[in-house]
């Protein structure tokens, strides 16, 4: 595949989705301190290697987003990580971003970094078998914020990332992930999520970015995790593709949701009332991290043993997404897979 508005389809297949692997090393560290694995080289190797390795996984996983450790490494028997994907047909992917800093003179606001000679680095990671790249903005709410101007500079950010990667070949993945965190309404969440959008495709055209070509990450429009109120997955399905549809083009080929730190099957159901709703211009897809890699994560343990249920862990639940990509999952795929 050559084409990179092919590749962008690729991903958003039917049926299928990407696979969020991509926890820089402060991440990767707190999620292995829940279960009480300590984070080293070896140790995140032999974690993703049995992720990579979960046989058919390429049936419901069109991508995996690496870490740039991760797309560097080999497996226990010598065979470079991207290479296990690839013999799954799953295509290799990298995070290029540097993670988040405070907002300079905007309390509370973050600003994304790593622009910095992302060209060459781009050349690299092409080297290395990526071909797709994401880049996160954080968005939170709180009082007062977010600023119009942390919407504004994150959304240049996004877009000078978006351009340099389709001119070097590589998909991007457009992520402005507004937070959960918080007492918030749905509400908020959705006047927020349209402000971010509104910025964010204002500055991809400025910067020629091709629709075709490129995926947008979404939060879903859900209520803040402290909000006395929480809305169900008809109400959270209805809000978000309102807002979706009013800023998002119909020629970006697919959405793919992030998971935010929602419960894995709360994510499945959102996800599956989404695709039953129906009439959107875009694939509904997910790039999950957690509500892919929860079960998996503690079925492993940290002992290689559990490798086998970790792997059939994994599969559940991507079993169980790729039914809600066709808005057909229920109690009983949940229950039995
Ligand atoms: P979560 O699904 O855990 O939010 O991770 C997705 C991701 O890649 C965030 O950048």
């Amino acid at each position: 595949m050559s084409n990179i508005a092919d590749i962008a389809k690729a991903l958003v297949s039917p049926g299928k989705g990407i696979l969020a692997a991509d926890e820089s090393a402060p991440t990767i560290e707190k999620r292995f301190k829940s279960i009480q694995v300590s984070s080293t080289e070896e140790s995140r190797r032999n974690y993703r290697e049995l992720l990579f390795r979960a046989a058919g996984l390429g049936q419901f996983i069109s991508g995996v987003i690496l870490f740039d450790e991760t797309i560097r490494q080999r497996a226990t028997d010598g065979t470079p990580l991207t290479e296990l994907l690839q013999r799954q047909g799953i295509i290799p992917g990298i995070k290029v971003d540097a993670g988040t800093s405070p907002l300079a003179l905007f309390p509370g606001d973050k600003i994304t970094e790593g622009l910095d000679k992302l060209r060459n680095r781009f050349a690299e990671y092409s080297g290395l078998g990526a071909q797709f790249s994401k880049w996160r903005a954080v968005i939170t709410i709180g009082d007062g914020i977010p600023s119009p101007y942390c919407l504004e500079a994150n959304a240049h950010a996004l877009a000078r990332f978006a351009a340099l990667s389709q001119e070097m070949g590589l998909v991007p993945i457009v992520e402005p992930e507004v937070l959960m965190d918080g007492p918030h309404t749905i509400e908020r969440c959705e006047e927020v999520t349209a402000t971010a959008l509104a910025a964010v495709f204002q500055a991809l055209t400025a910067h020629r970015v091709r629709f075709e070509s490129m995926l947008l990450k979404p939060n879903m429009v859900v209520s803040g995790k402290e909000c006395p109120r929480q809305a169900g997955p008809g109400e959270v399905a209805e809000a978000t593709l309102r807002c979706l549809k009013r800023f998002v083009p119909a020629a970006v080929p697919g959405m793919v949701f992030l998971s935010g730190g929602m419960s894995d099957v709360d994510a499945t159901k959102n996800l599956n009332a989404m695709n039953q709703l129906g009439g959107a211009p875009w694939e509904l897809s997910f790039s999950f991290g957690r509500a892919l890699q929860a079960p998996a994560l503690r079925a492993w343990a940290g002992k290689a043993g559990n490798a086998a249920a970790a792997q059939q862990a994994l599969l559940h639940r991507a079993r169980c997404n790729q039914a809600a990509r066709f808005g057909r999952y229920d109690h009983t795929i949940e229950q039995n897979g």
